[in-house]
């Protein structure tokens, strides 16, 4: 196993080799593999820890994606939308706090037009304009990520879910299709964006050989940021029985994509802080490079329920910013005041 790890990165690995990774899991593997993969990271961004700003703008949806608690199907959700002035006032609060990437994250929420998120993007940029932008909002047309790209977006978030296409059938309905996923990522690329993919761990229904396809698509699409964290159950969707994703998997996977692809820009997601009170550190042990603390405003806080008991970790004040840098340094990690782009757009 250690041999395969070591090659990792150094050339493709096949589809049987990822696989082989994937179930050659013990902790003795991932402690090995979390060391090279701190190793690789190092190499390329020290010991930096970029913070990312995030503005959890609107839960309104139109898909129905299983997983997902802000699915349009979820009556229960109390929906709500913030105001421009809002999420203005979000990043001015952020970047006194040292934030300099503000990802505005939300649900395929139509009130969000071309128009109205252009005049926002030039409001932020012009208040703003040595930080950076990233969108997560879904899936959108190609003419609408080139305005969007024009108009100052820097990076765009679109997880990939999983890399199987029968798999993704079985996470959502059939309104929404694979290739169209695929097709967004592609055309973000092409625009200019710095691009995320990523997936749950744990998702229903996934299995080794699915892991192993997110894993080669990592791989060769080479995307600049990558998503993964556990999957949690939440209690008004179709999965609501389903068991949540390990924290030991998500950790080990962190550590094969960072081997995989070293420049690529990891977060220890919110979900993996959800999951165990130290994940987020156990995160960034097994190679991720990157953490988003929450600037979203209240009503966000209580509604952005993705899964159940979302972790809303804040950056409302300074002293909650230096707590962060201070579990950062414990572990032997700086969080940096920095766009923190990656390496090829640096
Ligand atoms: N558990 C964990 N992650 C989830 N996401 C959506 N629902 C869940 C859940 N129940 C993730 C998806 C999506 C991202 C914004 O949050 O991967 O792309």
């Amino acid at each position: 196993m250690l041999e395969l790890l070591r090659q990792a990165g150094k050339r493709p690995l096949s589809h049987a080799e990822l696989k082989a990774l994937i179930e050659g899991y013990s902790p003795t593997v991932a402690a090995e593999a979390a060391a090279l993969a701190d190793e690789a990271r190092r190499a390329v961004y020290g010991d930096a820890v970029f913070i990312r700003g995030l503005i959890e703008i609107s839960n309104i949806c139109k898909n129905d994606c299983y997983y997902c608690g802000i699915r349009c199907g979820n009556a229960a959700c109390r929906r709500y939308r913030l105001t421009d002035e809002e999420i203005l006032s979000c990043c001015e609060q952020g970047y006194t706090l040292g934030f300099r990437t503000f990802v505005l994250q939300g649900g395929e929420d139509p009130a969000f037009s071309d128009e109205r998120l252009c005049l926002l993007l030039t409001a932020i940029k012009r208040a703003h304009p040595d930080a950076a932008v990233t969108l997560s909002l879904g899936e959108r047309s190609r003419e609408s990520y080139e305005k969007l790209k024009a108009a100052g977006a820097d990076r765009y978030l679109l997880r990939h879910e999983t890399a199987d296409r029968e798999h993704y059938g079985r996470l959502h309905p059939a309104a929404m299709s694979y290739d169209e996923r695929f097709r967004c990522l592609r055309d973000l690329r092409e625009c200019g964006f710095q691009v995320g993919a990523g997936f749950m761990v744990g998702s229903p229904y996934q299995t080794t050989d699915t892991l192993a396809e997110d894993l080669q698509f990592i791989q060769d699409f080479r995307p600049e940021m990558c998503g993964i964290g556990p999957f949690i159950p939440h209690r008004d969707t179709p999965f609501r029985d389903f068991p949540s994703g390990s924290v030991d998997l998500t950790c080990y996977l962190l550590s094969l994509i960072r081997l995989l692809h070293p420049t690529v820009l990891l977060p220890a997601t919110t979900a993996l802080g959800t999951a165990a009170t130290d994940g987020r550190e156990r995160g960034i042990r097994a190679g991720a490079n990157v953490v988003m603390p929450n600037l979203s405003p209240e009503v966000a806080k209580t509604n952005y329920q993705l899964y159940n008991n979302k972790l809303f970790t804040g950056a409302e004040s300074a002293a909650e910013v230096d707590a962060l840098r201070a579990r950062m340094a414990a572990i032997g990690y700086t969080v940096v005041t920095d766009r923190g782009d990656h390496k090829n757009f640096a």
